[in-house]
């Protein structure tokens, strides 16, 4: 097997030409077949598990043709690399130890800086008197563009004040096509066009501010099982995706990044078609690069570089912390010509572009990171972002149960609380950053210590302070003269307190990078539950939790009258808790993923187990096919369906009309104009609007209030050709209100040529289908309460 397995790295990447590439892997499919007694000779492609990624060559040259703003950008890069020696340029594409998390090398002579990279998502992490910002799935859950927009603006601001360079975020990938995955909480969804929604509005702002963002992980990166190459465990996994997939739910979100000016992309750790993703040339070079137009730069994951002068050929820009496999060799290969000056060049310019791109050439903070053993000045750039924080914290909780008008609370005057989420961890000091020694959120490795704001790993975040549920409640309680009983260790509290108002219960669900969670729910925190219930007959359950949290155990017991989905609201978390608890802001958060009955609901999307095999596999047969559109298809009930999320009020819908704004045959013909260029995002036809739908929402219910109105749309079938498109998709939402009651408002959805759009694999393009396209308008994937279609051609 050694053999093999050297034989198979030997031959596993991209290499000059299509030929090359056949062969190679062939040689090393027939081998690794010949051992595990497969059948062997096959042509490559018709081995399902052993299929290949299309070499795409050669690497192409970023041009700056988007707009002014890039053009000019490559003017100054271009005109400062001309000017670059082999060695210079080299030193930019390679990182160097420093005190950021990453560090490019400097040019001295022509004044070039290192630029700093740093985590992540949800605040800048390892640092003090920084900002812990909700999970990007929290954020997702808010459905509200606005909100999204004015997170990444603030979280932006905290980058761009610490002389951060680059931001490694928002995160798309993970999707989030496994239910248990460990990282699917960085990002903004499993749905597509939500998570584009986030991606794109997140970006937008995070670079208002000044900081370059860097979507990430391109691409495939579904599961932290196997993720990457280890010399224990081998190579890491591969995601064999069909081309569709691909692009209609993978690619998807990072489009929307793009449309906005994302300056760089992190490439992931797994393999795709068995090649690396940061050196796999369609995924880099065919579809960042020439579909979809990027000019920035593509930096690799940490260490998860693979190879040498074939992850530059393959599109790769910039290697992370270290070296790499690049570094003096890449000079070297570049003067002995196994590795072209105008790849090199490319590779830099695209490097410097952005920074052109957003000024950050003239008047950029001094980098101000440092460890917690460094003594220095406060460098605080939290401004009034606790503000936007709580409200970010409470639009993103979910309310899923509420029995009688349980909630919101009534100035209660005695209130239990009841687990180990309700309150701060004994010590953050267990929670030091592996890497920067400072305070940071959750990179312990246990779930029951405190109230969960964020997951764990690279997408956490470091706190100022947090304020826990319990104290939240504390401040209410003693504000209404009321009392408070609470135990947070014990999963069977003793004695029921009879003349308690209500038993807040708190449970979590942990995630992080690194592993992928073993279960949806735990024995520990159903046990707690169901004990107070069995003693409380007003038992409110709050889950914050890093992803799916199946609560079938317990949900339908009588005496539990209402469950919260609180997600991983940041610093503010009791506040945002009780602003929904009290009914200050009335819940309008939504689901961002599917909440089965069983785990078993999810069939194969539920784990992310794969063979044992030296080369593991993971073929998304499912295709379109992952959580909602998962139960639609199969007509599984789950418990929650996507989007779902109750109110304190309760909304009609009415008048639905939906039509194509097309005036003109061109902007329905069937395929974009090939005639016209490319721009960074795709095709800027995919981006007009040809459809617009319409429908009148009123505030039926008692109290203010604000809407999620989603719309649903299923793709003309095509005379049943088509079993792989959904039922429905989400393609439209608008957060209508708050209304008072009886108030009305229209939510008007704009339908873009992609939202309408498949991907049609022959042309390589995206294409409308003549026929009907059916759409509904309603408060959840299945609660479609309007419905109407739009003709196309
Ligand atoms: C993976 O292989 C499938 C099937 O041949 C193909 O449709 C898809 O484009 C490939 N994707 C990548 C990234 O190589
Ligand atoms: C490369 O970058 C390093 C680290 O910033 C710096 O010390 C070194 O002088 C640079 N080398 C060149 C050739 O500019
Ligand atoms: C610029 O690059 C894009 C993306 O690779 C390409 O489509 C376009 O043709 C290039 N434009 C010029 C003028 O070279
Ligand atoms: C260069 O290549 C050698 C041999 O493959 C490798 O050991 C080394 O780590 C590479 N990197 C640098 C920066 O020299
Ligand atoms: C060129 O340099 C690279 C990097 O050191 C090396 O891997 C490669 O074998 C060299 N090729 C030739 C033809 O010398
Ligand atoms: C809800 O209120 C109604 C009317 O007061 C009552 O009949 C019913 O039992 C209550 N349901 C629960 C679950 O408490
Ligand atoms: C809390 O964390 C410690 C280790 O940090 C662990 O030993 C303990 O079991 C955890 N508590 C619970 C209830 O899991
Ligand atoms: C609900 O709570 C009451 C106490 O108020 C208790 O008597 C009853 O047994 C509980 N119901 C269930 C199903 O546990
Ligand atoms: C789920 O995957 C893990 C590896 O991540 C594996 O150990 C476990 O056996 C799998 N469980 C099921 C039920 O498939
Ligand atoms: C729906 O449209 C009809 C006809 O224009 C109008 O009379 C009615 O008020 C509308 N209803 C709502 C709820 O908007």
């Amino acid at each position: 097997m050694d053999l093999l397995k050297t034989v198979y790295h030997k031959f596993r990447e991209p290499w000059g030409s299509r030929e090359q590439a056949v062969l190679s892997t062939k040689t090393a499919v027939t081998l690794f077949c010949a051992a595990c007694s497969l059948q062997t000779g096959s042509e490559v492609s018709e081995l399902p598990y052993y299929g290949l990624s299309p070499p795409v060559y050669p690497s192409p040259a970023g041009n700056g043709s988007t707009n002014a703003g890039w053009a000019s950008a490559y003017d100054h890069a271009q005109n400062l690399v001309s000017r670059m020696t082999v060695e210079e340029k080299v030193n930019i594409t390679r990182g160097w130890p420093g005190a950021c998390a990453g560090n490019t090398g400097e040019v001295p002579r022509l004044g070039i800086p290192s630029l700093c990279f740093a985590d992540g998502p949800s605040g800048l992490r390892g640092q003090e008197f920084v900002s812990a910002f909700p999970a990007g799935i929290h954020v997702a859950a808010t459905f509200d563009r606005h909100l999204m927009y004015q997170h990444g603006r603030a979280l932006g601001s905290e980058f761009h004040g610490r002389g951060v360079n680059v931001a490694l975020g928002p995160a798309a990938g993970p999707l989030g096509r496994v239910a248990r995955g460990g990282r699917n909480w960085e990002g903004l969804s499993n749905d597509p066009y939500l998570a584009g929604a986030g991606m794109g509005a997140i970006t937008r702002g995070m670079q208002d501010a000044g900081v370059i963002a860097t979507p990430k992980h391109w691409l495939l990166n579904e599961q932290e099982f196997r993720r990457r190459w280890t010399p224990t465990t081998g190579d890491a996994i591969s995601a064999n995706v069909d081309d569709r997939t691909l692009h209609e739910l993978y690619a998807f979100p990072f489009m929307d990044a793009l449309r906005e000016g994302a300056g760089a992309v992190m490439c992931s750790y797994q393999r795709a078609n068995h090649s690396y993703a940061c050196q796999n040339s369609k995924l880099m070079n065919g579809i960042l690069k020439i579909e979809l137009g990027f000019e920035g730069f593509v930096v690799s994951d940490w260490d998860g570089q693979m190879s040498g002068v074939a992850s530059a050929n393959a599109g790769l820009d910039l290697v992370m912390p270290n070296a790499g496999f690049w570094g003096d060799n890449l000079t070297q290969a570049v003067r002995n010509g196994t590795l072209s000056e105008e790849r090199i060049s490319d590779m830099v310019t695209r490097i410097l572009a952005p920074w052109f791109y957003l000024r950050q050439e003239t008047d950029y903070p001094p980098p101000a990171i440092y460890t917690n053993t460094q003594k220095h000045l406060p460098v605080d750039v939290r401004a009034d972002h606790a503000k936007l924080i709580e409200e970010v914290g409470a639009a993103g909780t979910v309310l899923v149960k509420n029995v009688n008008n349980t909630l919101p609370l009534k100035k209660p005057k005695f209130l239990c609380v009841y687990g180990y989420d309700a309150t701060l961890k004994a010590s953050p000091w267990q929670n030091r950053d592996r890497y920067s020694g400072a305070y940071d959120e959750n990179f312990g490795w246990n779930t029951f210590n405190g109230t969960l704001i964020t997951g764990g790993g690279s997408g956490s975040n470091s706190p100022p302070y947090v304020v826990s549920p319990f104290q939240a409640l504390q401040e209410r309680v003693t504000k209404d003269k009321g009392i408070l009983r609470w135990d947070f260790h014990s999963d069977n509290p003793a004695e029921p307190y009879v003349n308690a108002d209500a038993c807040l219960v708190f449970i979590n669900a942990y995630a992080s990078e690194s592993f992928d969670r073993t279960s949806l729910t735990d024995e520990f925190s159903d046990r707690l539950v169901l004990n107070v219930a069995s003693w409380c007959a007003n038992t409110i359950v709050v889950i914050h939790s890093a992803g799916i949290r199946t609560v079938d155990a317990w949900i339908t017991h009588p005496n539990i009258t209402a469950t919260l989905f609180a997600g991983l609201p940041g610093q503010e978390s009791g506040h945002s808790l009780t602003s929904i608890l009290y009914g200050d802001i009335n819940p309008s958060g939504r689901l961002p993923y599917t909440v089965a009955r069983s785990e078993s609901d999810y069939g194969r999307l539920l784990n992310s187990s794969v063979s044992a095999d030296p080369f593991p596999q993971d073929s998304f047969t499912e295709g379109l096919l992952i959580d909602y559109r998962h139960f639609d298809k199969h007509q599984i009930t789950p418990r929650f369906e996507f989007g779902f999320g109750l109110s304190y009020t309760s909304f009609a819908y009415a008048n639905l009309s939906a039509s194509t704004t097309a005036t003109t045959k061109n902007l329905l013909a069937e395929f974009p104009d090939p005639n016209i260029p490319v721009v960074q995002g795709g095709h800027p036809a995919l981006w007009d609007i040809v459809a617009v739908a319409r429908c009148t929402v009123t505030n039926t219910g008692p109290v203010d209030g604000a809407e999620i109105a989603q719309l649903y749309v299923s793709v003309p079938r095509a005379g049943g050709e088509d079993s792989e498109s959904p039922v429905r998709q989400l393609r439209g939402f608008v957060k209508v209100g708050p209304l008072a009651p009886g108030q009305r408002e229209e939510a008007v959805f704009e339908l873009t040529r992609r939202d309408l759009s498949v991907w049609d694999v022959v042309a390589q393009q995206w294409r409308l289908r003549r026929g009907v396209y059916r759409v509904w308008v309603g408060a959840s994937s299945r609660d479609l309460r309007v419905g109407g279609s739009v003709v196309v051609g």
